[in-house]
């Protein structure tokens, strides 16, 4: 199948979205409405996700729904099912995407870490246990969960957000082979820098490299789903550096990785 075989197999289901108010997760609804996907879209700025919703129903020609949730919320995820439900709406596609990371562990303010972990690892598991089940019933669907190349890494400086894209990679490749046989789809997508308000705020020098674009990003995760892969590095740079570290001591990666991320004193 195709992508855009893929994409209209799925058009009875909406894809859901969340983190789709900003970069890649905006780019996702992008690409995915231009091929005729109807779609959720979940992020706490509902006024950018009503504007982007109305711009891409006029444009293309789909359904696209708004459900504003705080995802560092515990029972945001419960709100969501609720709604979906409510509007009669049924998830093919699922799209973890939401996430941010933080700064140095013993300065960092606790329940930013705590909202962190929510976001990144609670939110997208709680979220994928309330709508694999109706996949399965129905033989077919796909799981985006958005990692990093931090998931092959542990990050000083950014210790709280690595571990949580580690939990995303593992958690995504033993799912994946879960849920195989009932023709559900499940890919880790792990991009590198990628242009996008995530480094807002941070020094430019945590993030060595040339970024990528969302739109490549996103163009990495249709192929993945197309070809049946369960990891997905964006870019070849970000594939062999992060093939890199596997091959290497972890303690060396730690320390490699701590000069890149250690920030610079202030001027
Ligand atoms: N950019 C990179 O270099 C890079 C690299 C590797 C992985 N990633 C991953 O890519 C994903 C998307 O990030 P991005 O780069 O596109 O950053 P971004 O432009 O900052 O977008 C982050 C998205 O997450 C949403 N979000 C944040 N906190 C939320 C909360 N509490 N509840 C609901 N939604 C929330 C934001 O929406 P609201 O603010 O409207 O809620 C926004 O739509 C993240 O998982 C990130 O870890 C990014």
């Amino acid at each position: 199948m195709n992508i855009v075989q893929y994409s209209r197999a799925m058009t009875t289901d909406r894809t859901l979205i969340t983190g789709a108010s900003s970069g890649i997760g905006e780019a996702f609804a992008r690409v995915l409405a231009a091929r005729g996907d109807d779609l959720v879209l979940v992020a706490r700025s509902a006024g950018k996700l009503e504007a982007l919703a109305a711009e891409l129903t006029a444009r293309h020609n789909v359904r696209v729904d708004v459900v504003p949730a705080d995802l560092s919320l515990p029972d945001a995820t419960d709100g969501i099912v609720a709604e979906l439900t409510a509007r009669g709406i049924a998830i093919g596609t699922l799209v973890n995407n939401a996430g941010f990371g933080n700064g140095e562990f013993a300065t960092l303010d606790a329940a930013r870490q705590r909202d962190e972990v929510f976001v990144n690892v609670v939110a997208p598991v709680v979220l994928t246990r309330a709508l694999l089940p109706s996949m399965i019933e129905r033989g077919r669907g796909a799981i985006v969960n958005v990692g990093s190349t931090a998931s092959f890494q542990p990050v000083p400086y950014m210790a709280t957000y690595g571990a949580t894209k580690a939990f995303v990679l593992s958690f995504s490749e033993a799912l994946a082979e879960e849920v195989r046989a009932h023709g559900v789809r499940v890919v880790a997508l792990c991009p590198g820098q990628t242009e996008t308000a995530f480094f807002t705020g941070m020094d430019e020098a945590r993030s060595p490299g040339r970024a990528r674009t969302s739109e490549q990003v996103v163009a990495t995760a249709l192929r993945a789903l197309e070809r049946g892969r369960v990891v997905a590095i964006d870019g070849f740079a970000n594939y062999v550096l992060a093939n890199a570290s596997r091959f290497s001591p972890r303690w060396l990666v730690a320390r490699i990785a701590a000069r890149m991320f250690r920030p610079t004193p202030s001027r």
